[in-house]
């Protein structure tokens, strides 16, 4: 059995869809859901969802073993980060070394970095009158949404869209994508 540990900061939707997928697959679970935010959504989800989902704050991760330690305990095939919004500590990620991945609402190297999450992307995207954008699936490395790319998805954006129509288009090639990919690296095919 292959074993998916998540990280998330907010809503959690990429959470509960991973959550799902794998619930009708024999050979890989969602063992633990990790977030640094009390207050997510993605709390209400796991417990719905009977998923196990712990707290952890700045301390915690950055600056003793706790989170270190859990992760070792969990013994994970792969790390998710689903809509995680602190950076990876450097010494968690050379204990597990391509096991931590990301995913990102924007075509990088475009719109990455600090502060380019969520809505500030699609804002982004718009302001500089894009004509297409997407997802990017990667490696974690020390630095803000740079280490190598996995996988990425494109959709169009018209010059009518709205925020609320990217939002909606990034949310569904996410919806579609993750999983699968996550299921083909888990098994070696991409
Ligand atoms: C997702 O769109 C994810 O790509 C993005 O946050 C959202 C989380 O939604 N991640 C980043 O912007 C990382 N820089 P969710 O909590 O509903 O899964």
């Amino acid at each position: 059995m292959k074993r998916i540990v998540i990280f998330a900061s907010g809503s959690g939707s990429n959470a509960e869809n991973l959550i799902k997928f794998f619930r009708n697959k024999d050979n890989v679970s969602v063992i633990q859901v990790l977030t640094n935010n009390p207050h997510a959504k993605v709390i209400e989800r796991c417990k719905r969802l009977g998923v196990s989902c712990l707290c952890f704050n700045k301390a915690d991760f950055h600056e003793t073993q706790y989170v270190l330690n859990l992760l070792k305990s969990y013994n994970p095939d792969l790390i998710v980060l689903a809509g995680f919004l602190w950076k990876f500590p450097e010494f968690i990620l050379k204990v597990f070394p391509n096991k931590v991945i990301n995913i990102h609402p924007a075509l990088l190297p475009k719109y990455g970095g600090k502060g380019m999450y969520g809505k500030h992307v699609h804002q982004a995207v718009l302001d500089n009158k894009e004509s297409e954008t997407g997802i990017t699936i990667h490696y974690v490395n020390e630095n803000y949404d740079e280490g190598a790319i996995i996988f990425q998805a494109k959709c169009k954006v018209e010059t009518t869209d709205t925020i609320e129509d990217i939002t909606a288009k990034i949310h569904e090639l996410e919806m579609t994508n993750f999983p699968k990919v996550i299921e083909k690296l888990l098994f070696k095919e991409i």
